[in-house]
């Protein structure tokens, strides 16, 4: 599905009478006691708190129940978990697969926090973890073991982009083990730019802050599941407690509505900028999908419908501490800020040896500074300038 097809079921998904009351947009339900008329009712919504009845607060109210039809209408599968923020996600979706004295293969060059989630909880479990190399394909299959429970990718990896041969990857896993359960952190594609389940990956994973919010002004993580995984992961995030409030849950749905619209803007602009700084002397390489020069940028080809900001790109060398402060302090457009997926603007700076001490392999193959950029929807004849400016203070 491109970018366009998807606008219609951008605005339709998870709208419909029972949730909206006669509003576009459904209405926003906080509750955590939910009341039953009778006896009988309360036994026909705990018989059926799984499935979108009425139950307590904890299992979701009229408003979760929109956002998570939208979800399922938009990734496909049997259902969708919410969480509090996208960290939540990755590791309650780990957690509810694993036991101790089992074993996860994880990227390594996925988001920080999630490599961290292995090295400090998953090792105090006794559940073990082996980092590989992001570009792996269907090599991965010598790295399972037979108490290899989870494989996590997540494509593009953060910070330095690669896009993973995921197809390859999912034959050769589900060669060696079909039982494995494969997730992914599906957040650069928004749940839609890359369609994880259309793939046989088991459960696509997003930090909802990003794209879905919009607007830098919410957290949220989404667990979309296929029927094979769906029940143990609901029941399983259910009894971890997690939930997200109401009014998370309706900004998230209103995110959902102009996503399509956002993300063709994020894409156009991007590449431009992308396409620029190629051409520019102090940059040694782009690492944006949609550029050759982005190591699995075929697959971003084949798989993709489109790509968002998020990108980053290494100058040809290192900049001092100072050269760094007077680059990132003077930006007018970009600001300085964790997250993406906004409307705005963002910069941030990587050193390369900090980045080894993230890449487990050590596989950092680039010696200058590593700029990420969010590309947001401001005129990108803007952002250039701001970007010329910049090259001229460490020129
Ligand atoms: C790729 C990726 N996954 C997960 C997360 C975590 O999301 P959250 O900040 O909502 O916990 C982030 C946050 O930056 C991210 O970039």
């Amino acid at each position: 599905m491109s970018i366009d097809t998807m606008n219609t079921l951008l605005v339709t998904a998870g709208r419909n009478k029972k949730f909206g009351h006669g509003s576009v947009n459904t209405v926003i339900q906080r509750a955590s006691s939910l009341v039953f008329d009778s006896v009988a009712a309360k036994k026909h919504a705990t018989a059926n708190r799984a499935k979108g009845e009425l139950f307590y607060g904890r299992r979701g109210t009229l408003t979760h129940f929109s956002l998570q039809d939208a979800m399922v209408e938009l990734e496909g599968g049997a259902g969708c978990a919410l969480y509090p923020c996208g960290a939540a996600a990755v590791a309650n979706s780990i957690l509810s697969f694993v036991s101790a004295g089992d074993h996860i293969l994880m990227t390594g060059a996925a988001y920080e926090p999630s490599q961290d989630f292995c090295k400090i909880i998953l090792t105090d479990m006794n559940v073990a973890t082996t980092f590989y190399d992001p570009m792996i394909g269907e090599e991965i299959a010598a790295l399972i073991q037979p108490n290899t429970k989870v494989v996590f990718l997540e494509s593009p990896s953060s910070v330095t982009m690669e896009v993973q041969d995921i197809p390859a990857m999912v034959k050769a896993i589900r060669r060696v083990n079909p039982e494995i359960v494969i997730m992914i952190d599906n957040t650069w594609a928004a749940g839609v730019l890359f369609k994880a389940l259309d793939h046989d990956i088991d459960i696509s994973i997003q930090a909802g802050t990003k794209y879905i919010v919009g607007h830098s002004d919410a957290m949220l993580g989404t667990a979309v599941s296929n029927s094979r995984c769906w029940d143990r992961l609901r029941e399983r995030s259910y009894l971890m407690g997690q939930m997200v409030d109401a009014d998370t849950a309706y900004v998230a749905a209103r995110g959902l509505r102009t996503m399509g619209v956002r993300l063709k803007q994020h894409h156009e602009s991007s590449v431009k900028i992308a396409n620029w700084l190629s051409e520019r002397p102090e940059v040694l390489r782009v690492n944006h999908p949609a550029l050759p020069s982005c190591k699995g940028h075929e697959f971003f080809m084949r798989d993709f419908s489109g790509s968002n900001g998020l990108f980053s790109f290494i100058l040809n060398r290192r900049l001092s501490d100072t050269e760094l402060a007077e680059y990132l302090d003077n930006f007018h457009h970009f600001s300085m800020a964790y997250s993406w997926g906004g409307y705005e603007s963002l910069i941030l700076a990587n050193q390369p040896e900090e980045l080894n001490a993230i890449r487990p392999a050590g596989d950092v193959d680039f010696e200058g500074t590593l700029i990420r950029l969010h590309i947001g929807l401001e005129n990108p004849e803007d952002l250039i300038q701001d970007l010329v400016d910049g090259f001229h203070r460490i020129g």
